[in-house]
């Protein structure tokens, strides 16, 4: 079930990597490292991740894994938890750097794809793309029809995007070429960005007011844990899409499903739901105006390529004692 790492030249450290990630990544953990892997599909459960991190100095986790002070706690040789993801919120930080323990992510390497899969989700819910999928598969295509299918415009309306950071900001970018009007809410103002490219920084409720596309981009914080409750879903026009690329939690699932139903919004697209997995018999899974997919935002063979690569090069920077390229926690640690 745990793989023990194979070619191991110096075995100076043990690392776990709690599921099969791209070779990119275990080939440099490999050449520094003895490495075990989970290999299962399913995350390992807690007593499984114990076995696992048993006399590790360092893991690659995913954002499936619980990485929290007990955990911490049962593990004290662990030093660096570096995270296959650019949200960390299944780590505990605090918890981590009270113990000395470094905590990494991906960010970067994974911001196209999440944006373009963003773009991908935004148009597909616009112009009802599975709803016309499924209507020439069970053969109901019988003829050209004026009004058959009919979605809504994409050019030229107006997107609100909720949280502007690095994610936000490309999702921008790629509205400023359909010719959008961009709205977005973000406490922290690029003044510069907006600016260059025709953002209006405006406040939540004018934004959800306003927007014909309502894009989530934030980090899972208690803050934005139901940032999208029912008060907020009632502001928005009964002819927008909700998008959600960022953490399932930040909306209230059981209102967007209200919403949805009554009609207060026209329809959503969800990579990420709450819970997650989302079982196949919830009903945001069969309403003909949500679209579900599986987290899978960064998932292109280039970009978790990347990620594999900056995750193992977090690790052992870390191990090394020095300051990896992306650490969350290292003004604290280090
Ligand atoms: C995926 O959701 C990530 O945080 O990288």
């Amino acid at each position: 079930m745990i793989r023990q790492g194979e070619n191991v030249v110096a075995t100076r450290w043990t690392v776990a990597v709690t599921r099969e990630i791209p070779e990119a990544g275990l080939r440099p953990l490999r050449e520094s490292a003895a490495v075990k892997i989970w290999e299962q599909e399913l995350p390992p459960s807690e007593g499984e991740l114990d076995a696992l991190l048993q006399g590790c100095d360092g893991a690659v986790t995913l954002l499936t894994d619980r990485i929290d002070g007990s955990v911490l706690d049962r593990h004290p040789q662990l030093r660096v938890v570096s995270n296959f993801a650019v949200g960390y919120d299944n780590i505990d930080v605090p918890a981590a750097s009270e113990r000395g323990v470094l905590v990494c992510n991906t960010p970067d390497v994974l911001t196209n794809a999440t944006a373009d899969h963003t773009w991908a989700l935004l148009l597909a819910a616009a112009r009802r793309i599975p709803e016309s999928i499924a209507y020439v598969r069970d053969g109901k295509w019988r003829t050209w029809g004026p009004m058959l299918l009919l979605g809504q415009e994409v050019s030229g309306a107006t997107i609100g995007i909720v949280g502007l950071g690095r994610i936000g900001k490309e999702v921008a970018k790629r509205a400023r070429g359909f010719n959008m009007r961009v709205l977005a809410f973000d406490p922290f103002e690029d003044a510069e960005f907006a600016r260059e490219h025709d953002v209006s920084y405006v406040p939540l409720e004018q934004l959800l007011a306003e927007a014909d596309f309502v894009t989530l981009h934030v980090a899972l914080t208690a803050e934005t844990q139901h940032l999208i409750g029912a008060n907020q879903l009632q502001r928005m026009k009964a002819t927008s899409i909700l998008v959600n690329a960022s953490r399932g939690p930040v909306i209230d699932t059981s209102a967007l499903v209200d919403a949805l139903r009554d009609g207060s919004i026209l329809g959503a697209a969800l990579d990420v739901t709450d819970p997650e997995p989302l079982p196949a018999d919830h009903p945001l899974v069969s309403m003909p105006n949500c679209i579900v997919v599986p987290h899978t935002a960064s998932a292109t063979v280039q970009t978790r390529n990347s990620m594999a690569e900056l995750a193992a090069r977090n690790l052992l920077a870390g191990l090394r004692g020095e300051r990896p390229p992306a650490a969350v926690n290292a003004d604290e640690v280090l």
